[in-house]
């Protein structure tokens, strides 16, 4: 906190409660994450991604009823019209974060229900999104290598699907899990910074594809979304777990950052981090390639003298590892955090229009007062 001038600055809002919440908890002190109240080391070693989807949007654990009845709804909803494929096809040179946020933005102009701001439209919207975001994803892959996109499957979950419709071949079910588990770790993480945009968008009443665009928009920076590409990158400059130490210690002088480490609000090891480590250790394994798992614990070893100052590993850490050994090129690992983060959006936005306030803070202007304006004529 600085002082200027008199008025009391928190920059970056650090520190600031913007409302109460019913959705995530975070204890940052302990590492400590919770969605509705549920410990995200339950909802990640015992859950599915469709059931914690209802958890959040619902507000409770669903019945066998309701969660059958919810992923019915989700599986008929995934298909996108042709024409969004035509915008992911004319923007395909783009990042594919970019092509992603483009072509959900799109998506608004075909969705009936884009101006109903009811709860219930407000869920089958957030819902439809989470599958069409898929959809759109997994299309741009396969348009890229000049491939036809895969129609989603009729049966697979969320997770599975989104595998089948990048490779066109029904997913091996450790890996089906693995994603699930991704989507789960990655789905809500109160006031981040996407998830704050979302809901300032959504303060002004524009429509949840806004919203979410918003989100995406901001989820797309190094310093949130995107540390899994950036960690992958920094392992291949490391290239053996040998050199770890050596290019920390000299990154760390530079005052650079070590990407996927660090959080606003952990001061302890990210809570989602352990659900990704030991899966990536077995599946880098599995795939014959044991290194990136070997150069990633090299890193953490060099990092420790770092944990007394409150900098531990994030989420983002082993994400990156896990994507490239399921054969997910680097620059899709952003687009694939938001895919997991669209419904938390969704859920954000949900309780914004619950109980709205136009989110607007102040800024301290700090510059000259009342300069005499100067004709263009007479300025040098
Ligand atoms: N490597 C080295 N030093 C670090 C790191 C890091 N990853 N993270 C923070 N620090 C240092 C930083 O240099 C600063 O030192 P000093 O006080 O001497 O200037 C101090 O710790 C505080 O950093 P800050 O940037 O003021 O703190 P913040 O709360 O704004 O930072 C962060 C949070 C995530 C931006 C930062 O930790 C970071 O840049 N990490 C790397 C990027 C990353 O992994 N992001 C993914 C976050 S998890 C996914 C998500 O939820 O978005």
């Amino acid at each position: 906190m600085t002082t200027t001038g008199g008025v009391e600055l928190k920059r970056g809002l650090n520190g600031v409660y913007l409302d109460n919440t019913l959705i995530s908890y975070i204890d940052g002190n302990i590492g400590k994450l919770l969605y509705r109240g549920y410990d995200i080391h339950d909802l990640a070693e015992k859950s599915t991604f469709e059931e914690v989807l209802y958890l959040l949007m619902y507000g409770s654990l669903p019945t066998k009823d309701q969660l059958q009845k919810h992923e019915a709804f989700m599986r008929e909803n995934r298909a996108v019209p042709p024409q969004i494929f035509q915008v992911v096809e004319l923007t395909k040179e783009a990042h594919p974060m970019d092509v992603l946020r483009t072509a959900v933005s799109a998506l608004s102009a075909f969705d009936k229900e884009v101006d109903d701001f009811s709860p219930d439209a407000t869920r089958r919207k957030g819902l439809r999104l989470t599958g069409q975001a898929a959809t759109i994803l997994a299309g741009l892959f396969r348009i890229r290598k000049g491939l036809k996109p895969v129609p989603p499957s009729k049966t697979l979950n969320h997770a599975g699907n989104f595998l089948y419709m990048m490779f066109d071949k029904n997913p091996d079910p450790d890996e089906m899990k693995l994603m699930d588990v991704d989507f789960i770790l990655h789905t809500d993480h109160s006031t981040n910074a996407s998830a704050f945009a979302a809901r300032v968008t959504a303060s002004t009443l524009a429509d949840l594809h806004c919203a979410v665009v918003s989100g995406i928009a901001t989820l797309k920076g190094p310093l949130h979304g995107g540390a899994a590409e950036a960690v992958m990158k920094m392992s291949m400059d490391i290239g053996k777990p040998e050199r770890a130490e050596e290019y920390v210690k000299e990154l760390i002088s530079r005052g650079g950052r070590i990407m996927g480490f660090g959080h606003r609000v952990y001061r302890a090891e990210d809570p989602r981090a352990q659900h990704l480590r030991e899966r990536a250790r077995v599946l880098g394994e599995r795939r014959g390639q044991p290194e990136w798992f070997q150069i990633l614990q090299a890193v953490v070893k060099a990092m420790e003298p770092y944990q007394k100052r409150g900098i531990f590993v994030n989420v983002d850490f082993y994400a990156g590892a896990v994507y490239h050994l399921l054969n997910i090129p680097e620059d899709l690992f952003i687009p694939i955090f938001a895919l997991g983060r669209i419904p938390g959006y969704a859920v954000q936005v949900l309780e914004q229009f619950e109980h709205n306030q136009l989110i607007r803070p102040l800024l301290n202007y700090i510059g000259p007062m009342d300069l005499q304006y100067v004709p263009m004529d007479q300025r040098r």
